[in-house]
C-alpha cells in the first residue's frame, strides 16, 4: 500500500555539548530503533535534541530549558559550542504509482556564548548567546530556518505526531477540540432524522443557534418558575384586597341615591335662593308655625267640647233620676198617708162593728133598756126590735166587708212601701255615682304655645332684619351635609363594589396567568428535555464517531451530571486486558505507551504527516509496538557497556513488523 502522507524519518543525529551529552552520534537510516542505556545515560536528551533543533524546545515543549552542560561545580560550562545536527529524510508522499519524490535534508543548529571585550578592557564580557542555523550545511537566517521548518510541519502537529504523551498532557479543552476535529462535523440533520421528536427543534431555533435557543429556554424557566411560585401569594393578596361584602352594600336606612341627589339639588337651589335674599322660606315657615298653632288650638277646642258633652249627658241622666226619685218619694208619702187614714178608718169601723154587734146581741135577748127579755105581746116593740136587729146585722156585714177591703189595701201598701223605699235608695245611690263621675271627667289642659310663638317671633325678627338668612342657611347647610353624607356613603359602597369587581377580575387574571404559565412551563420543560435528548444523541453520536476513529481507545467527551445537565469533558479511556476502559490517569506505563502510540498514529494519519516518534521508558512495555507508519525510536533503560565514553547503545530494527 502506498502511503500518500508525508513521512519524515531520522537518518542520523549528532549532538555536541548538549545538556548532559558531550558527544553523541547515531545513524538510523529512517529505521525503527532502540536506544538503550542506563538511567541518566542521555536517552531522553536525544529526543530533546531533535525538538530543540526543530522548534527550540525540549520534548516537553519547554523553551527555557538548560541546553548547556553543567560542570561538576554545578555551574554551566562556558565557551563551548552546543550543537545538534540531524539528517532527515522527507518523503512528501507520492500519488499512487507515482515516482518517489523523497529527499534528505540536514539541519544543524549551533549555539554559543558571545563574549566581547569592551574598548580599554582586558576581560571579555558575556553578551548573550548566538545561534547559527544551517540547512544542508548552508547557513541560514533564523527566520529562513524557521520558515523552512514551518513549511515542513506545524509545530503543534509535530508535537502531536512525535510525542506519545503530549496529547494527554494537553488541557482537556484543547484535547476535546482536536478529537472533534478528527471526528469531523456531525451534522445536526443526521441527528434530527434519527428521532421524530427532534423534528420540531429547527422550528424552535428559527434563526438562532441551537445552543442559544437552549440557553434562552433555560433562562426562561426560572423566570416562569419564579412567577409561578409568587402567583398564589399574589392571588391571596388580590383576594384579601377585596372590601368586605357589607361595605359594598347600599347603606341601610339611607334613602336611595336618586332621591338624595334630587334632594341635594333642591337644597342647594334653596340655599342659593336664600343667599340671594329670598325670604319666602321664612315666610313659609312662619305660616307653617301659625298653622301649627291653629291646628293645636282647634284640637284643644274639640277635646273640650267632647268633655263638656260627656258631663252634660251625665247631668241629664242625673236629672232624670232626680225626677224619678221625687216621684217615688211622692208615692211613698201618699201611701204612708193613705195607710194612716186606713188605720184610722179601720179603728172607726171596728168601733162601729162592735156597737152593731152589741145591738144585735142585746136586741135578740133582753130589753136593751131594762135588760128584761122582751115579750112578743108588744107588737110595736117587737117590730121595733126586728128593725133594729136587721139594721145592726146589715151594718155588721157592711162593716166587715169594708173592713176586709181596708185590710187588703193596708196589706198592699205595706208591701209597696218597702219596695219604693228600696228604689229610692238605689236611685239616690245612682245619682251620687253619676254626679261623682261628672266631677271626674277631665277637662283638657290649654296647650302651651309659648315655644311656637317664640319661634314665630324669632322668624319675624329675622324677616324684618337684613341679616335674617344665615340661620336658615346654616339650617339648610346641616341638611345638605346630611344628604351629602348619605351620597358619600352610597359613593363609598359603589367604590367598594367597583374595587371588589376589579379585584375579582385581577384574581381571575392571575389564575388564568397561573394556568397559562403552567402550560408554558410544561411546554418549555418538554422542549428543554427534547433538546437535551438531542444533545445526548449528538453526544453519543460524536463519542461513537471519535471512539471509532481512535479504536480500541475511546473517549469520554461529556459528563452526565446529577441534575441532568451535560458538561463537556475529555478523558482518554484505555482498554485494559480485562476489557475494562480505564482512564488514562489510572493506566500503567505500558498501556499508556500503547495508547499514546495509537493517538500518534491517528493524528499522523489525520494530518497526513508521519514523523519520528520517541517512545521514552519503553522498557516498561512488554508488548510489541505495531507498525503505525512512523519511525519509532524506543528509549529503553538498560545497563549497557560504555562504548568510547558513550553509554548509549543504538540498535536498528530492520524488520517492518511490530517490534
Ligand atoms: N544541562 C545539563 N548538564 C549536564 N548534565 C545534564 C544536564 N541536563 C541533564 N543532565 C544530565 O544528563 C543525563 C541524561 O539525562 P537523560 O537523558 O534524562 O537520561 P536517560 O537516559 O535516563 O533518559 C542525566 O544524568 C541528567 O542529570
Ligand atoms: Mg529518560
Amino acid at each position: 500500500m502506498i502511503d500518500k502522507s508525508m513521512k519524515i524519518t531520522l537518518q542520523g543525529i549528532d549532538l555536541k555539548n548538549f545538556k548532559g551529552i558531550r558527544k553523541f552520534s547515531a545513524t538510523f537510516d529512517g529505521l525503527n530503533a532502540v536506544i538503550s542505556g542506563p538511567n541518566g545515560a542521555g536517552k531522553s536528551v536525544i529526543a530533546d535534541a531533535l525538538n530543540w533543533l526543530l522548534f527550540n524546545k525540549n520534548q516537553a515543549g519547554e523553551s527555557s530549558f538548560g541546553v548547556k552542560p553543567i560542570g561538576p561545580d554545578g555551574e554551566e560550562v562556558h565557551y563551548m559550542e552546543h550543537s545538534v545536527n540531524a539528517a532527515l529524510s522527507i518523503d512528501p508522499g507520492a500519488p499512487a504509482g507515482g515516482p518517489e519524490t523523497g529527499h534528505t535534508v540536514t539541519l544543524c543548529k549551533v549555539m554559543k556564548e558571545k563574549w566581547t571585550k569592551k574598548r580599554g578592557s582586558q576581560t571579555p564580557e558575556f553578551g548573550g548567546h548566538e545561534t547559527t542555523y544551517y540547512i544542508d550545511k548552508v547557513p541560514k537566517k533564523e527566520s529562513e530556518y524557521k520558515d523552512y521548518i514551518a513549511g515542513l510541519v506545524r509545530e503543534d502537529v509535530f508535537r502531536l505526531i512525535t510525542s506519545i504523551t503530549h496529547f494527554n498532557a494537553m488541557k482537556w479543552q484543547d484535547r476535546r477540540k482536536l478529537l472533534l476535529e478528527v471526528a469531523g462535523t456531525i451534522s445536526d440533520y443526521e441527528i434530527i432524522v434519527s428521532d421524530d421528536r427532534f423534528s420540531e427543534i429547527p422550528g424552535w431555533c428559527a434563526n438562532r443557534s441551537f445552543d442559544d435557543t437552549l440557553k434562552m429556554f433555560r433562562s426562561q424557566r426560572p423566570k416562569i418558575n419564579d412567577e409561578l411560585y409568587k402567583l398564589p401569594a399574589r392571588i391571596t393578596e388580590a383576594e384579601d384586597a377585596k372590601p368586605a361584602e357589607l361595605a359594598c352594600m347600599p347603606p341601610s336606612g339611607v334613602p336611595a341615591y336618586a332621591e338624595l341627589t334630587a334632594k341635594l339639588t333642591y337644597l342647594q337651589n334653596s340655599r342659593a335662593a336664600m343667599m340671594a335674599g329670598d325670604t319666602s322660606s321664612i315666610r313659609e315657615r312662619i305660616a307653617a308655625k301659625r298653622q301649627e298653632i291653629a291646628d293645636i288650638t282647634n284640637e284643644h277646642r274639640i277635646k273640650c267640647h267632647e268633655a263638656e258633652d260627656t258631663i252634660r249627658s251625665i247631668q241629664n241622666k242625673a236629672g232624670e233620676l232626680q225626677i224619678k226619685l221625687a216621684q217615688l218619694k211622692a208615692d211613698q208619702d201618699l201611701l204612708a198617708r193613705e195607710l194612716m187614714v186606713l188605720h184610722q178608718r179601720r179603728r172607726a169601723l171596728l168601733a162601729d162593728w162592735r156597737l152593731n154587734r152589741q145591738i144585735l146581741k142585746a136586741t135578740s135577748q133582753d130589753c136593751p133598756t131594762c135588760g128584761q127579755p122582751l115579750s112578743d105581746d108588744n107588737a110595736q116593740a117587737a117590730e121595733m126590735k126586728k128593725a133594729r136587729l136587721e139594721t145592726a146585722a146589715a151594718n155588721v156585714s157592711r162593716i166587715e166587708e169594708v173592713g176586709k177591703a181596708k185590710a187588703a189595701r193596708v196589706k198592699e201598701i205595706e208591701v209597696s212601701l218597702p219596695k219604693i223605699e228600696k228604689e229610692i235608695a238605689r236611685i239616690s245611690a245612682e245619682i251620687t255615682g253619676i254626679t261623682d263621675g261628672a266631677d271626674a271627667v277631665p277637662m283638657p289642659e290649654p296647650p302651651d304655645m309659648g315655644e311656637l310663638n317664640d319661634e314665630i317671633a324669632k322668624l319675624e325678627r329675622e324677616l324684618k332684619s337684613p341679616g335674617a338668612v344665615p340661620t336658615e342657611v346654616s339650617c339648610i347647610d346641616d341638611k345638605i351635609s346630611m344628604v351629602q353624607a348619605g351620597i358619600r356613603a352610597h359613593d363609598e359602597a359603589a367604590a367598594n363594589r367597583k374595587l371588589s369587581s376589579q379585584q375579582d377580575e385581577r384574581v381571575t387574571e392571575l389564575k388564568d396567568r397561573k394556568k397559562s404559565l403552567g402550560i408554558e412551563l410544561d411546554a418549555l420543560d418538554s422542549r428543554i428535555a427534547t433538546m437535551e435528548d438531542f444533545i445526548r444523541a449528538r453526544v453519543s453520536r460524536v463519542t461513537e464517531e471519535v471512539s471509532t476513529k481512535f479504536a480500541p481507545l475511546s473517549f469520554k467527551l461529556f459528563d452526565m451530571q446529577i441534575n441532568g445537565g451535560i458538561a463537556e469533558t475529555c478523558e482518554t479511556l484505555v482498554p485494559s486486558p480485562e476489557g475494562v476502559m480505564v482512564p488514562w490517569g489510572d493506566c500503567n506505563t505500558g498501556h499508556r505507551i500503547l495508547a499514546g502510540i495509537r493517538i500518534v498514529q491517528v493524528f499522523s494519519e489525520h494530518y497526513g504527516v508521519h514523523a519520528p516518534v520517541f517512545v521514552d521508558n519503553a522498557e516498561a512495555l512488554t508488548m510489541p509496538i505495531a507498525d503505525i507508519g512512523s519511525q519509532v525510536i524506543r528509549l529503553v533503560a538498560r545497563d549497557e557497556a560504555i562504548n568510547h565514553g558513550v553509554r548509549l547503545h543504538v540498535e536498528l530494527q530492520t524488520a517492518e513488523v511490530a517490534f
